[in-house]
C-alpha cells in the first residue's frame, strides 16, 4: 500500500526542477514486514532533500509569486501550503487507512503555534500604523489546587500606554504583546482542535468524546503563545472544557525539548558554522546576491543597513512582512516618503529567500542532520519512549501517565523545522503557522507500524529506510531514532558537548 497511490501534495503548484534526484535518493521497496525477525540496522547517514524551485538558487532570485503558496489569509485550499494557518489534519483530507487489519494504538501530535503578532525585534524602528488587540484577552493567573482552596478572579493583561511615559515602545503603539497570538490565530486554533476531535474521536473513534485527561494530554513550551493556542485548541476538542481547569504540560525552561530550550553548544556551533550569520560562501551566496533589495527594504523600513541581525538572514523581513499579510494589513510604506513602499513582489522576493534559507539550513546542507539531532534529539527520544510504552514496552516519558494515547504538542518553527530535518523530509519549507506532524503507531497482527503525517498527508523522507512513512516497520523507526540520539537521549548530552566538527577533523568552517 505505500506506493499505491498519489497523494495530494501540500506544493502542489510546486513544478520540479530535476525530478530524478528523487530516483537517486535510493527510494527502494520497503523494508519488509518481518516484525522481530530482523534486527533493524538503519543507516544514519544524511541524504539531500529533492531539488526544487524552492532550494534552487538562480530560480529563487530570478522567480516571480511564491510557488502558489498563500500568504495574506487563515482561509484557503486544505492542500496548499498557507504560511497564515498550514495545512493540517481534518475529516476531508484524512488518508484513510484502507486494511482494516491495522489498528490504531497511539497517536502524537505536534505543531506550531497559530499566527501571532511579530516578535518586537522583528518590528521596524518607526511603525507607520498601530495595531490593537483589544478583541482578545490573554489570562495570566494563580489559584490554588490539590486541594482547591480560594477561588481566583480569572484575570487578563489589558495594554495600554501611559501619557507620562515618554519612552516609545520597541514593535507597534496599540495594545498587543509582540508576540501574542491574534485573535485569528485563537480561532484558527480553535478549528484545528475541532478538526483533530473530528478525524481521531468521530470518524476514528480513537479518543473518547468526553474529555479524558488519563487518555489525551497536552503539552506547551515556556513560551506563553503556545499556551494561548492550546487553551483554544482544547476547547475545539472538548468543549466541555471551556472554563475549566486543564493542565499543560511543562518542562523547566532550561532543559524543555520542545521548543527547544535546553542549550546545545554543539548544534548552535554547526548551525552557526553554515546558517544565518555564517560567513561560509554558501550561505553568503543569497545575501550578497539580494543588495539590490535589502536596499529598497532598508530604505522603507528604515532599518540600519548596518543593523546585523537584520542582514544575516531574511528572517526579520520575513515576519515583519508576512505578519502584516496575514493579518490583512498594508505592505510598509516610508515613513519619510509615504509614497515609497514594499511592494508585493519585493515582499514575494522575501517569501522565497526565506522559503530558501529554511530548506538550506535544515535540509540542503549536510551538517543539517547533526545540528537537529543534537538539538531536537530529546523530543526525539521522548516520542520514541512514548511509542514504546505504547507497544507494552517500559512506562512513558510523563510519569502516572499510563493510558495516553493520544499527546498533543504546540510548538515553534524550531521545532518542527529540526524535526522535519531529522525525519529528512524530502520537500522542505519553513514550516508555517498550525504546520503540523502526526505519528501514528499502528499494529497489525504482532507487529507495530508507524505512519507519519506532515500537513495532514502521507510525508515522504528523503531517506531510503524511511521513504514514504506509511505503515514504516517500528523496528526501523526506533533503530534510527535510537541510533541518533540513544534511547533516553542518552548520546545527546556527549553530542551537545563536543562540536563534531572537532570530531571529525574538519573544523567548522
Ligand atoms: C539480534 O539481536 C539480538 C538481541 O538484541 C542479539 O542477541 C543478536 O545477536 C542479534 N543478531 C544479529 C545477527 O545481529
Ligand atoms: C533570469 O530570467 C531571465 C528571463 O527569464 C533569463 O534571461 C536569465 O538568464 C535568468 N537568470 C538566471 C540567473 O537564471
Ligand atoms: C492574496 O494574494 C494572492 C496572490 O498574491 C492574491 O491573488 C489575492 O488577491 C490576495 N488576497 C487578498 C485577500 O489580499
Ligand atoms: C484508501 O483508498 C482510497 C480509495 O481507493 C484512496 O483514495 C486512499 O488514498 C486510500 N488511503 C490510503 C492511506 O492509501
Ligand atoms: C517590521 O519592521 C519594522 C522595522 O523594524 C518595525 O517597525 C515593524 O513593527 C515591523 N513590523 C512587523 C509586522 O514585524
Ligand atoms: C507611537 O507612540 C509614540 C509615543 O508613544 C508617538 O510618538 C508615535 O507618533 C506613535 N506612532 C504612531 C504610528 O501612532
Ligand atoms: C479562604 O479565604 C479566607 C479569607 O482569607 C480564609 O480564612 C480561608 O481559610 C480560605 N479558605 C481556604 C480553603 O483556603
Ligand atoms: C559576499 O560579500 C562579502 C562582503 O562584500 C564578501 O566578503 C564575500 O566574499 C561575498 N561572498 C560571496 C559568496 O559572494
Ligand atoms: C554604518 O557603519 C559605518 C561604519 O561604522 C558608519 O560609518 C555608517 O554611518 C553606518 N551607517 C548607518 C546608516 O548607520
Ligand atoms: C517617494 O517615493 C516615490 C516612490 O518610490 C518616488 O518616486 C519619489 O521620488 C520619492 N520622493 C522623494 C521626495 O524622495
Ligand atoms: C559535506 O559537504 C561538504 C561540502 O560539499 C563536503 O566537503 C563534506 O565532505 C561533506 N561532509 C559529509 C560528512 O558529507
Ligand atoms: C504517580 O506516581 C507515583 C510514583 O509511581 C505515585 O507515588 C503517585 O501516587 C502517583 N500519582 C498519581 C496521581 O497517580
Amino acid at each position: 500500500m505505500r506506493y499505491s497511490q498519489s497523494t495530494p501534495s501540500l506544493f502542489a503548484g510546486l513544478s520540479y526542477i530535476i525530478n530524478v534526484a528523487q530516483a537517486q535518493t535510493g527510494y527502494g521497496p520497503p523494508p519488509a514486514a518481518t516484525c522481530g525477525a530482523a534486527n533493524a540496522s538503519v543507516d544514519l547517514a544524511w541524504y539531500p532533500p529533492v531539488k526544487s524551485e524552492i532550494n534552487s538558487l538562480p530560480a529563487v532570485l530570478n522567480g516571480s509569486g511564491v510557488y502558489g503558496f498563500i500568504f495574506n489569509s487563515s482561509q484557503g485550499p486544505l492542500d496548499t501550503y498557507n504560511w497564515c494557518n498550514m495545512p493540517h489534519t481534518n475529516p476531508t483530507t484524512y488518508p484513510k487507512v484502507n486494511d482494516s487489519s491495522y489498528k490504531l494504538e497511539y497517536v502524537e501530535v505536534i505543531h506550531r503555534h497559530h499566527k501571532r503578532t511579530p516578535y518586537a525585534a522583528n518590528t521596524f524602528p518607526v511603525e507607520s500604523y498601530a495595531w490593537e488587540c483589544s478583541d482578545e484577552a490573554l489570562f495570566f493567573g494563580g489559584k490554588p489546587i490539590n486541594p482547591y482552596g480560594n477561588s481566583s478572579a480569572s484575570t487578563y493583561w489589558d495594554v495600554y500606554s501611559s501619557p507620562s511615559n515618554p519612552l516609545v515602545p520597541e514593535g507597534f503603539n496599540g495594545t498587543c504583546q509582540f508576540p501574542q497570538i491574534t485573535r485569528g490565530g485563537l480561532d484558527d486554533s480553535h478549528q484545528h482542535g475541532v478538526d483533530l476531535k473530528a478525524v481521531y474521536s468521530t470518524m476514528l473513534g480513537f479518543i473518547p468524546e468526553h474529555y479524558d485527561s488519563k487518555v489525551v494530554s497536552y503539552r506547551v513550551s515556556n513560551n506563553v503563545i503556545t499556551s494561548q493556542v492550546a487553551s483554544m485548541l482544547i476547547a475545539g476538542m472538548y468543549p466541555s472544557r471551556a472554563n475549566r481547569d486543564t493542565p499543560l504540560l511543562t518542562q523547566p525552561d532550561s532543559i524543555d525539548s520542545l521548543a527547544p530550550g535546553y542549550t546545545c553548544d554543539t548544534s548552535g556551533a554547526l548551525f552557526g558554522s553554515y546558517g544565518s550569520g555564517s560567513d561560509s560562501p554558501a550561505w553568503l551566496a543569497h545575501i550578497n546576491s539580494s543588495a539590490t533589495l535589502y536596499a529598497n527594504l532598508d530604505r522603507i523600513s528604515g532599518v540600519s543597513p548596518n543593523a546585523s541581525d537584520w542582514h544575516m538572514s531574511f528572517d526579520h523581513y520575513f515576519d515583519n512582512l508576512s505578519a502584516r499579510l496575514c493579518h490583512a494589513k498594508a505592505l510598509p510604506c516610508s515613513i519619510a516618503n509615504t509614497t515609497d513602499c514594499v511592494s508585493m513582489s519585493q515582499a514575494d522576493e522575501v517569501f522565497r529567500l526565506g522559503e530558501y534559507e529554511y530548506s538550506f539550513i535544515y535540509r540542503d546542507n549536510n551538517q543539517s542532520l547533526p545540528a537537529s539531532v543534537s538539538s531536537y534529539g530529546i523530543w526525539v527520544a521522548e516520542l520514541a519512549q512514548n511509542i514504546r510504552h505504547a507497544m507494552g514496552d517500559g512506562s512513558s516519558s510523563v510519569s502516572n501517565a499510563t493510558a495516553v494515547r493520544y499527546r498533543h504538542n504546540v510548538a515553534h518553527d524550531g521545532s518542527i523545522s529540526r524535526l522535519l530535518s531529522i525525519l529528512q523530509i524530502e520537500r522542505m519549507v519553513w514550516p508555517g503557522m498550525g504546520s503540523e506532524v502526526v505519528f501514528e503507531l499502528y499494529k497489525k497482527e504482532t507487529c507495530y507500524f508507524l505512519r507519519v503525517l506532515w500537513g495532514g498527508q502521507i510525508l515522504t523522507s528523503s531517506h531510503p529506510a524511511l521513504g514514504r512513512m506509511d505503515m514504516v516497520p517500528i523496528e526501523t523507526v526506533l533503530a534510527y531514532f535510537d541510533g541518533l540520539v540513544g534511547v533516553g537521549a542518552s548520546k545527546i548530552p556527549g553530542l551537545c558537548q563536543t562540536p563534531e566538527c572537532d570530531v571529525d577533523g574538519e573544523g567548522c568552517a
